[in-house]
């Protein structure tokens, strides 16, 4: 799986990874430790997990099975990602996050550790939808300031956030210290976030991409990619499937791609899409798709705010 550097921290980031989110969370353990092990097995090594999935404890399961049965050499070997929860969006609460985080993954450090939203809860539960009660202003500074922190002691490689809109990013570049480096977001044909996409590049912030297949399957996600019929046409004309096109369209956008399966066929089905391409008429094609997002994010939004619309959430970009 070929690599890419990050500009913040110069490390570098696998292009494809294995998400382990799902909704119910945690409802499927086993699974999910096998899949992940199975997946080790393929050639998978990049992991996004997150404080609100539960799915932690069972990668880091998955990663000491994964070493003892010699599938990887050390944890180097591997690029794992996890998230802070709204409810430690807060100064002081980042760092005992990530230590939560860090003990439930039995990992020293992270590779990358990012914001989840632009978002803060009341210190507490980690629970999706949150209670909207519970929503309070966002404090961007201090709680990259923490974020800063953990990278400087080592804990993470490197620090990033997730669904920020490019206004959101500015206002961060105009205080970070260390920039962050990445934005992973939800991207796939049917929301292809050109302008975002054009941004971070000028601002050297990598994107990595949730949701590649629009999410099929969860509380949030629709089967309105993988029905998509002008993917379809593309996918039938070059004997690649759907999600195939899916996949190799964010790679081509130069992001990395999360994508989850727990199904062997499609796992391996999904590690194919490095020795083909798109054509320009694919790309054009898929450039007229009607846009749609997925996840607004409808959980964040209070009349009583902070964010009192998904247009004060997302700027507009919705
Ligand atoms: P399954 O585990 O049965 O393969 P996303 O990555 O957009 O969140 O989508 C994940 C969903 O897409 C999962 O429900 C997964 O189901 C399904 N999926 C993953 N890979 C493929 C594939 N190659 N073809 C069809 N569905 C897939």
């Amino acid at each position: 799986i070929p690599e890419t550097i990050l500009v913040s921290s110069d490390k570098t980031i696998p292009l494809l990874g294995f998400g382990t989110a799902e909704y119910p969370f945690g409802a499927s353990s086993e699974t999910m430790k096998d899949s992940i092990l199975h997946a080790i097995k393929l050639g998978y090594r990049h992991f996004d997990t997150a404080a609100l999935y539960q799915s932690e404890p069972l990668l880091g399961e998955a990663i000491s099975d994964a070493i003892q049965l010699g599938l990887v050499k050390s944890r180097d070997e591997l690029f794992i990602t996890s998230k802070l929860w709204c409810s430690d969006a807060h100064h002081d609460c980042v760092l005992p996050a990530l230590h939560k985080t860090l003990k439930n993954l039995k990992l020293d450090y992270l590779d990358l550790y990012l914001v989840h939203w632009p978002v803060s809860v009341k210190p507490g539960e980690y629970e999706l939808p949150v209670k909207q009660k519970d929503l309070v202003p966002f404090d961007l500074k201090s709680v990259w300031e923490a974020m800063e922190e953990c990278q400087k002691l080592g804990l993470t490689k490197s620090i990033g956030v997730s669904n920020f809109s490019i206004k959101k990013l500015e206002n961060l570049l105009a205080t970070a210290k260390i920039p962050p480096a990445v934005n992973q977001v939800e991207m796939n044909p049917l929301w292809q976030q050109k302008k975002l996409r054009d941004f971070c590049e000028k601002k050297g912030i990598h994107i990595t991409v949730y949701s590649p297949l629009g999410a099929k399957g969860t509380l949030w996600g629709t089967n309105l990619v993988l029905d998509c019929k002008v993917l379809k046409e593309i996918a039938d004309a070059k004997g690649k499937t759907i999600a195939q096109v899916c996949l190799r369209w964010a790679h081509e956008q130069e992001a990395s791609v999360l994508v989850k399966s727990f199904n062997e066929e499609r796992m391996k089905e999904n590690l194919d899409i490095f020795e083909w391409k798109l054509s320009q008429d694919d790309l054009q094609k898929i450039n007229q798709i009607p846009q749609r997002k997925g996840f607004p994010g409808l959980e964040f939004i209070s009349d009583e705010g902070p964010y009192k619309s998904l247009e004060e959430l997302w700027d507009e970009e919705i």
